[in-house]
C-alpha cells in the first residue's frame, strides 16, 4: 500500500512510522488511520521487526483527531461506521511501540502516544486533552488511559480544564518514560527500539503482555499470570542460552525461538 499521510522506514530490526500531515500538525484522519493500522499491522506480522517507533514532526506529534473531518458527523454516523472503532487494532499489536513525542500530542494525539507501550519525550513536548473545549470528550482511551497513567487528580484536570502540561511534568506525573533534547528524540527512541528488538522475542512479547495485565486485573490474577508466564519462558531455548552466556561469560546469541 502506497501511504499519502504516513511515512515508513525500517533501521536493523526496527520499524519507524512517521505520520506526515504537515499542513495539518499532523491531525488524525481517516485515511491516517486507515494507513497507520495497514503499517503497524504489517510490521507486527514481520518476522524480521522487533520494535515499532511511532513519531511525527518536531512542531506536533498529532494535534488530535481531525477536527475538520469530525464536525459534522452525527451520532448515527459514529454508531454505524465504528468511529474510532479501528484505533483498537493499533493498540492491540503485539510488538512492542515507543511513542517519540515532539511538540504537540492533544486529543487523539495524546491518545495515540498512550496506546503505544512508552512513550520518550522531547523537552518540547506539549500533552493534553482538550475536547473538552470543542463539547465533546476524549474518546480514544483518553479518560481510561490518562486516569491509569497520572491517577485521577490529573486525568481529570487535564480532562475538564483542557489544558497542556509540558514534558516535564508529563514526566514527573508517569505519562512519560523519559525526557530528552529535542534534537536526540529519534535517535534516543531508535536506539531504545533497537536495545528491545536486540533481546529474545518470545520474552519482550511476553513481559510486555504481563505489564498490561497490570492494568486489566487484579493483584492476585496478574501475578499468578506472571508467574505462569514466567514458568513457561524455561521451555525457549532463549532461555537456556541466555542464563548458559551468562554462566560462561560470554555474549548470547539468541534466535527468538
Ligand atoms: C484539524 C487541525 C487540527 C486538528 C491543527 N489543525 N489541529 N486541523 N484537526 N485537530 C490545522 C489548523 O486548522 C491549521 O490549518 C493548521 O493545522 C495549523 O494549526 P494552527 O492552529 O494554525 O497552529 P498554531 O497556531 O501553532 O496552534 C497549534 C494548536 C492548535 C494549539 C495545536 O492547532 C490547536 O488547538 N489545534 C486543535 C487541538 C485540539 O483541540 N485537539 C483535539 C481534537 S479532538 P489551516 O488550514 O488553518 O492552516 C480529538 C478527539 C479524539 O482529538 C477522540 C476521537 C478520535
Amino acid at each position: 500500500m502506497a501511504y499519502e499521510t504516513i511515512k515508513v522506514e525500517t533501521r536493523d530490526r526496527v520499524a519507524i512510522v512517521t505520520l506526515n500531515r504537515p499542513d495539518a500538525l499532523n491531525a488524525l484522519n481517516s485515511t491516517v488511520m486507515t494507513e497507520l493500522i495497514d503499517a503497524t499491522e504489517g510490521f507486527d506480522r514481520d518476522a524480521g521487526i522487533g520494535a515499532i517507533v511511532i513519531t511525527g514532526s518536531e512542531k506536533a506529534f498529532a494535534a488530535g483527531a481531525d477536527i475538520k473531518e469530525m464536525q459534522s458527523l452525527t451520532f448515527v454516523d459514529n454508531y454505524l461506521g465504528d468511529f474510532i472503532g479501528g484505533w483498537d487494532a493499533i493498540a492491540r499489536t503485539r510488538k512492542p511501540k515507543i511513542a517519540a513525542v515532539s511538540g504537540y500530542a492533544l486529543g487523539g494525539g495524546c491518545e495515540l502516544a498512550m496506546l503505544c507501550d512508552f512513550i520518550i519525550a522531547s523537552d518540547t513536548a506539549k500533552f493534553g486533552q482538550p475536547e473538552i473545549t470543542l463539547g465533546v470528550i476524549p474518546g480514544m482511551g483518553g479518560t481510561q488511559r490518562l486516569a491509569r497513567a497520572v491517577g485521577k487528580a490529573k486525568a481529570m484536570d487535564l480532562c475538564l480544564t483542557g489544558r497542556m502540561m509540558d514534558a516535564e511534568e508529563a514526566e514527573r506525573s508517569g505519562l512519560v518514560a523519559r525526557v530528552v533534547p529535542a534534537a536526540e528524540l529519534l535517535d534516543v527512541a531508535i536506539k531504545a527500539a533497537q536495545k528491545i528488538a536486540s533481546l529474545p522475542l518470545p520474552a519482550v512479547m511476553m513481559a510486555k503482555e504481563t505489564v498490561d495485565r497490570a492494568f486489566e486485573s487484579t493483584l492476585s490474577e496478574g501475578l499468578r499470570f506472571e508467574r505462569r508466564v514466567f514458568h513457561s519462558l524455561f521451555a525457549t531455548e532463549d532461555q537456556k542460552e541466555g542464563m548458559a552466556a551468562f554462566a560462561e561469560k560470554r555474549k548470547p546469541v539468541f534466535k527468538n525461538r
